[in-house]
């Protein structure tokens, strides 16, 4: 129980603390006090159905308790040592990211979250290669420290710059909107033929690395073509460039796989993650690299370093994690559920002329909204996503995507619940603004 009521504990923290990304005056966060499984309340005991889960990192649902024992028991015997030192948790949890990693990607840096795996990961590829230059997407996000901001593709990089030098920015397989006005019939890969064009523009001899999200997440949930993620391979391959997953949202069974790549087969040269790898409840974050780079560090300086490089707490909340996942047979549950939810989506698409598209892999799901589908103007969906909240259902959006991304636990009824009250919205609230034949 809290001490104090909901105003206190809202007022005390926007008095006292920033909030992400916002103007900070008009804000009303949600004053949570405690969760479970796929539930959160507030300090005034409403109860939330978590579709956003969180922040696309509760993979395991709330306060799963063996996780939370094994955070109370590393706790009561070591929470912390100098990353210099040897511990049992950071060796157990690198041999387990070696295992659970495609190809021959093996040994780990670790760092505490997303932006800071990014950044650790873009100077082992400067120093592994020596050349420079990274190649990044438009529609992509990567972080919000200075160098990740810069891989960053989306407007959050603007207000940042002149941000790290060296990022080059190229277009984006966004089917739906195919920047090359090709329609899925008459797509000839241009997405592809342009990522070659671009190096080719940039001297493939000063590329450094390629990084993409493994699914491209909060820009709109881009789901390449099933050849995209082995032909960038290929091209990588020729000109000797690294090739970078970030699977910070889209592991740890988001599409129900351990990392999004895994769906296409290929092995990038490193894959960066986070947040599912303790599903949230301690911060984490890992670069991990394949044989050959983590050969090059054993006679190269590797110039990195953090304070909580290999925390022990934060390695124990992992392994807890991922044996939780095997154990509970997690990654099945959201390609199982991930494939009703998929239907269900194609079923309001049908019904709701507001539905643009609706996009789905494993349990990594979204709409897009828009006022006209013939235009595909965008439809702004905050009326709806301030409903569902208002009824009890949190989601998070970007632009005019709405994103459906529970706990990776979630049943069938507990979707149901959701999505009865995201029918309502949108006939209510979405399809009456739309204009235009649909
Ligand atoms: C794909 C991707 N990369 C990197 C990050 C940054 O992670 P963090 O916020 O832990 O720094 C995020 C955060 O949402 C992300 O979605």
């Amino acid at each position: 129980m809290t001490k104090l009521t909901a105003k206190e504990i809202v007022d005390l923290n926007k008095e006292y603390t920033f909030f992400s990304w916002s103007a900070q005056g008009a804000l009303k966060p949600i004053p949570v006090t405690r969760a479970e499984g796929v539930y959160f309340w507030d300090a005034d005991g409403k109860r939330y159905l978590d579709f956003a889960s969180q922040l696309v990192n509760q993979n395991a649902g709330h306060q799963h308790p063996k996780i939370v024992k094994a955070i109370q028991d590393q706790a009561a015997i070591l929470t912390f040592v100098s990353p210099s030192a040897a511990t049992e948790p950071r060796g157990l949890l690198g041999k387990k990211l070696a295992e659970i990693t495609p190809g021959d990607l093996k040994k780990t840096f670790f760092a505490l979250g997303g932006a800071e795996a990014n950044e650790n990961a873009i100077k082992i590829a400067r120093f592994y290669t020596g050349r420079n230059k990274i190649l990044a997407r438009y529609r992509s996000y990567h972080g919000a420290t200075h160098g990740a901001i810069a891989l960053t593709g989306d407007y959050r990089r603007l207000p940042a710059e002149p941000a790290m030098p060296g990022v080059v920015h190229f277009l984006d397989p966004y089917c739906y909107r195919c920047p090359f006005g090709w329609t899925r019939e008459t797509c000839q890969r241009e997405c592809i033929k342009h990522v070659e064009e671009v190096i080719q523009y940039e001297g493939p001899d000063q590329i450094a690395a390629i990084i993409m999200e493994g699914v491209t997440g909060t820009n709109g949930l881009i789901i390449p073509p099933d050849d995209y993620w082995p032909r960038v391979r290929e091209i990588c391959d020729k000109y000797g460039i690294l090739l970078i997953s970030d699977e910070v949202m889209s592991g740890w069974g988001r599409t129900g796989e351990w990392f999004a790549v895994d769906n296409w087969g290929v092995v990038p040269d490193i894959i960066t993650t986070a947040k599912g790898i303790t599903s949230g409840y301690v911060p984490l974050g890992a670069v991990i690299v394949r044989e050959k780079i983590a050969k090059y560090f054993d006679d190269h300086v590797l110039s990195a370093g953090l304070t909580y490089n290999g925390h022990a707490l934060a390695c124990a909340a992992a392994l807890a994690t991922i044996e939780t996942y095997e154990e509970e047979k997690i990654f099945e549950n959201a390609k199982k559920v991930g494939k009703y939810l998929g239907q269900r989506l194609e079923k309001l698409k049908q019904k709701h002329p507001s539905i643009g598209d609706a996009r789905y892999i494993g349990l990594f799901t979204a709409l897009e909204l828009v006022r006209n589908r013939e235009t595909k103007e965008p439809l702004d969906p905050t009326p709806l996503k301030s409903f569902l909240i208002a009824n009890g259902v949190y989601v998070f959006g970007f632009k005019n995507v709405l994103f459906i991304v529970p706990p990776l636990t979630i049943t069938k009824e507990q979707l149901d619940e959701g999505l009865t009250m995201i029918d309502e919205g949108l006939a209510e609230l979405m399809d009456t603004q739309v204009n235009g034949k649909s």
